[in-house]
């Protein structure tokens, strides 16, 4: 046991509840690593989204659905590493490859069979897929697409829509940042930001006014999700109609893919809803679990990158070096999952494991008396925890009828949402903190139970805290 533990902040350490203490007291040996982080890592963490006050816990390892952290408690692991496990933690199969691929060389500096084979598969799987180009991130991805959107159409604005994610670089934090104002956030400057216009996701008319009217946009990007990987869903009809908009118009139609490729079907969002954009950006599943992120899409705009394309139409290229694309690791790995997945239609599995969890959470709220929504598509789940006190009934929540401001408020509900995560973790649970998380292929029936025991805990402990008023 450590000494006094250390705390990230001063909300939910200087509460005497008993879900953090409790909490505090199964985790001492991430407290003291906590304290080593907080000395050399900002916040003690390298990821926002892994920021839990009073500290995270450490993980030692994880198999299949569930995970181990370094005091020995196991956890139902629904943050999937951010969403690339779908086929769970430590894939026998993906394990094999990665560990042949050790030592056959890990950058070779070269073109390898293991990234054509790659190529092939996420052209065969992505219905706009006419060409890949492979980086190291979906953020890289991210930007590159913006650019090769920018140069194919020579236009310069970006309709982005508020609070849709789309990694971290300069273009796209205008609107994604924790005020979701659509100003510019610190250290990118105001110039940058003006090249967005960022829209609301709920008034679709406006949005094929503005795609109508303007002449100088480029793309219309959006996670197909809605925000977040859906907790802020987009209305029905949305996508399609950006679709009719931007062909119209001869905008690209950029789907960021990061979270919904290869998991909302084997195919993606695109496949799932039948309609497919000009240029979309994957990672996270498509590199099996390592680095790994791409763009791919129509061969025309694809081609702003090729030697021979840009060379006959006497144009500039756009350069794209980066020293871990396709690197042989997360190509082995890439391979084997996009496979497995493929033959065995991994991402449906999840699906429906995860439309069961849903049914099950929705009910313990139902039983409980607990106003809050359990809600989510695909392999996902999200619980809207109501930090409003709105009058909520758990049987017919859904999160249409819920303002963006307080679906995206919910993660801001601070120390509630800690208490929860806290609660759960109690309990052997780990989510993510929306609330929610990510169902891989190996997540099942036990996995369910544990969540429902661990729901039901986690409310009667938060009635019993006053953070939770029964219905
Ligand atoms: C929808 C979406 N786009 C882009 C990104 C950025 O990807 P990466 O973290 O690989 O840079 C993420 C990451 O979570 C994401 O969820």
């Amino acid at each position: 046991m450590t000494a006094a533990a250390p705390t990230n902040s001063a909300t939910n350490s200087a509460t005497n509840s008993a879900i953090v203490t409790d909490y505090k007291a199964r985790t001492p040996g991430s407290g003291a690593l906590f304290e080593r982080a907080h000395k050399v890592l900002p916040s003690g963490i390298t990821h926002d989204a892994r920021y839990l006050d009073p500290y995270s816990i450490h993980v030692a390892r994880a198999k299949g659905a569930r995970k181990w952290d370094v005091d020995g408690n196991e956890y139902v692991d629904y943050f999937g590493g951010h969403g690339a496990m779908l086929l769970g933690h430590s894939h026998p199969a993906v394990v094999e490859a990665v560990k042949r691929q050790m030592d056959l060389g890990t950058h070779y500096g070269s073109s390898h069979e293991l990234e054509v084979r790659w190529a092939e598969l996420v052209c065969e799987l992505t219905p706009c897929a006419e060409r890949v180009r492979f980086t190291a991130s979906g953020t890289e991805a991210s930007h590159m697409a913006i650019r090769l959107a920018r140069a194919y159409t020579g236009k310069d604005k970006i309709v982005r829509f508020i609070g849709h994610f789309h990694g971290w670089h300069d273009n796209v934090t205008a609107g994604a940042g924790a005020t979701y104002d659509g100003g510019t956030t610190p250290g990118v400057p105001q110039e940058v930001s003006a090249l967005s216009i960022v829209m609301p996701s709920d008034n679709v008319a406006a949005v094929v006014k503005l795609i109508e009217e303007r002449d100088d946009i480029a793309a219309v990007m959006f996670e197909p999700s809605g925000a977040s990987w859906g907790q802020a869903p987009l209305p029905p009809g949305f996508i399609q109609a950006v679709r009719d908009a931007t062909t119209k118009k001869g905008v690209i139609m950029l789907m960021d893919e990061v979270i919904t490729g290869y998991r909302w079907s084997s195919g993606g969002a695109q496949k799932a809803l039948g309609i497919t954009p000009d240029l979309c950006i994957q990672a996270k599943i498509v590199a099996g679990g390592l680095p790994g992120g791409a763009v791919a899409g129509r061969r025309d705009i694809l081609d702003r990158i090729d030697h021979d394309a840009t060379a006959a139409k006497k144009i500039e290229r756009i350069l794209h070096p980066g020293t871990y694309n396709a690197n042989p690791l997360s190509a082995a790995a890439a391979v084997t999952a996009l496979t497995l997945l493929r033959d065995e239609d991994l991402a449906e599995k999840a699906n429906k494991t995860a439309a069961e969890l849903r049914k099950a959470l929705t009910e313990v709220l139902v039983q409980e008396g607990v106003p809050w929504g359990i809600y989510g598509q695909s392999s996902t789940f999200l619980i809207y925890p109501n930090p409003f006190n709105d009058p909520i009934d758990p049987a017919t929540f859904d999160p249409l009828k819920v303002p963006f401001a307080k679906l995206k408020g919910a993660r801001g509900a601070g120390p509630l949402t800690g208490k929860i995560r806290m609660g759960l973790m109690t309990h052997g649970v780990d989510v993510m903190g929306s609330p929610g998380g990510f169902v891989s292929a190996t997540h099942g029936g036990a996995e369910i139970e544990k969540t429902v025991h661990a729901l039901r805990q986690t409310v009667r402990a938060l009635k019993a805290e006053r953070e939770v008023k029964a219905v």
